[in-house]
């Protein structure tokens, strides 16, 4: 059948049809807020580099958990800023350390929310990598061992799920076994499998503290050239034992979205980053863009390509808007 027979526009005729026919409707239940938490009491403080984001302290983390689960939003995933750091970031594994502390804090204001703990070194090591190193390279085995006892630390403290996102090699094996041992069959991995050294965490590293005091991350993290190389890393994170895999940043990424979901099968999520975020807010408010309409739309296409969870700073704001959702 070919035109003037077949004629697509019959079904965008108006609102009503076109969400009749909508093949990707993005809901609440699919989206997690990033938190991030600072030591202290009481604190609730604008993030320059990200407007409309803020630093909260563990008290108003859990106040903010109980505003979204009342909106639908059924996870958080928290960073922390330590008032302290040192050449291990052995701030990370604390037992009050401030990611323990602040989960604690939801856990026992909201017990059945979900909370996820973004689990690397770099927002506690005072050279700003995402492991210990040796001379100026990330020692990748000695690292594993501190991330499996920070996962270890933060599932004591009630997470719910460990997501790491250093991109060390045998992370996710190193993880499961220290997770196993200590009694914590249970507790999912969400890995940042297919993580890419990307220029849009800038704001990101403003916002946490964690941009490294000399070179880069391109060692460890994925050059955004390669495709094939994700799905390897996607393998051998399964391999491991991850239980959820992600892939990070999302909308330039969302071949790379789309061909692991088609290759695994497996429960996919995609991290709508900082830059990402920026960048929408930025031309919003110079005019440039329609605001509500570019995030619904930017949404809308991260689970077109696949993603079962997305994780964006505009979840909150999003929930509100997911139902009257037409660009
Ligand atoms: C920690 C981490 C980063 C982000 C999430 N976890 C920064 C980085 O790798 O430099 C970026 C998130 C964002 O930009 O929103 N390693």
């Amino acid at each position: 059948m070919s035109f003037p027979i077949d004629r697509p526009r019959r079904l965008r005729s108006s609102p009503a049809l076109r969400r009749l026919v909508a093949e990707t409707i993005v809901t609440p239940d699919s989206l997690v807020q990033p938190l991030f938490c600072l030591p202290g009491s009481e604190i609730k403080r604008p993030i320059p580099s990200m407007p409309g984001q803020f630093h909260f302290s563990a008290d108003q983390a859990a106040q903010q958990s109980l505003k979204l689960s009342a909106m639908g939003i059924p996870a958080v995933i928290l960073f922390g800023l330590p008032d302290r750091k040192d050449a291990a970031g052995s701030g990370a594994w604390e037992e009050k350390g401030v990611i323990q502390t602040a989960i604690r804090a939801i856990k026992s204001a909201n017990p059945e929310y979900l909370v996820i703990a973004d689990l690397c070194l770099c927002e506690y090591t005072d050279h700003g990598h995402c492991g210990v190193l040796k001379g100026e390279t990330v020692d990748n085995d000695a690292t594993l061992k501190l991330l499996a006892r920070t996962a270890v630390s933060q599932a004591a403290a009630g997470a719910d799920i460990i997501a790491p996102s250093d991109m060390m090699d045998g992370r996710v094996a190193a993880i499961r076994a220290g997770l196993d041992e200590a009694g914590f069959v249970d507790t999912p991995i969400l890995s940042y499998a297919a993580k890419y050294a990307s220029a849009f965490y800038g704001p990101f590293r403003e916002a946490a503290g964690s941009a490294p005091s000399f070179g880069d991350r391109r060692a460890y993290q994925m050059n955004p050239a390669n495709r094939l190389e994700a799905l390897r890393e996607v393998e051998l994170d399964l391999a491991e034992g991850a239980d959820m895999v992600m892939v990070k940043p999302a909308l330039p990424c969302l071949d790379v979205i789309r061909a692991v979901k088609d290759r695994f099968g497996r429960v996919t999520a995609a991290y709508q980053v900082s830059g990402e975020y920026a960048m929408i807010e930025a031309a919003a408010a110079k005019g440039w863009i329609d605001r509500k309409r570019a995030v619904c739309e930017s949404l809308t296409a991260i689970k077109r390509a696949g993603a079962d969870v997305i994780i964006t700073y505009w979840a909150e704001e999003a929930a509100l808007w997911l139902g009257e959702m037409e660009f």
